[in-house]
């Protein structure tokens, strides 16, 4: 009776261990971390482009900018570079702004203040594609249009975690048999 407790915890572990896998797919990333969304103080104008590269994003995952008093304005490159909002692609001035990185490729956010942006409050994110694992990926104008469509999660993994669901639910029926007979 004892054991068969105990398996049908163990089984539980290995569902929840298999659910947790299939959660790390999209991960959200605090822009800036503790420093969030804000204009860099003093010398310190690079602070952006060093939280960018201390990460990895890959295709699925988001920002989340945090900010009081301010804005950020998805952009492209051009935009980005002269501090220019006149063509914003998505702007935000909520406060707490979330934005999913739904493609590989570049992407660029300034701040709506143009002098916060040019103090350093712009970001370039480049996204990896599901299948570039931690390696770095060639600039987004190289890949073919077609990449840019959702990659679907990998077919072999999809099948290991039904594999395990089906084989948790086994157990689990075997396990309510033994109770119902044991009782
Ligand atoms: C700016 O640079 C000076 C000299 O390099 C340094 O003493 C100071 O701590 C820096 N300030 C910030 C905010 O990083
Ligand atoms: C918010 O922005 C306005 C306009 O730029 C400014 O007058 C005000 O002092 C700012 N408030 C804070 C808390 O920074
Ligand atoms: C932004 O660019 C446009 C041209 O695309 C220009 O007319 C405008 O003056 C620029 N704004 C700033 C603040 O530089």
């Amino acid at each position: 009776m004892a054991s068969a407790v105990g398996l049908f915890c163990t089984c539980f572990l290995v569902f929840l261990a298999s659910m947790n896998g299939l959660a790390d797919a999209g991960r959200v990333f605090k822009v800036g971390d503790e420093l969030g969304w804000q204009e860099p103080g003093g010398n310190n104008t690079a602070v952006y482009s060093q939280w960018a590269e201390r990460n990895r994003f890959q295709v699925e995952d988001s920002l989340l900018f945090e900010y009081k008093n301010d804005s950020v304005i998805q952009v492209d490159k051009w935009g980005y570079y002269h501090c220019n909002t006149s063509k914003p692609i998505v702007a935000f001035n909520n406060g707490r702004s979330t934005f999913n990185l739904d493609r590989p490729g570049p992407f660029y956010f300034i701040s709506g203040a143009s002098d916060h942006c040019r103090n350093g409050q712009r970001l370039i994110v480049e996204v990896m594609g599901m299948h570039h694992q931690r390696s770095h990926s060639p600039p987004s104008i190289a890949n073919p249009p077609e990449y840019n469509l959702a990659p679907s999660p990998q077919p072999s993994s999809g099948a290991v975690v039904s594999v395990r669901l089906v084989s948790v639910l086994v157990v689990v029926l075997a396990t309510l048999e033994t109770l119902l007979l044991s009782s």
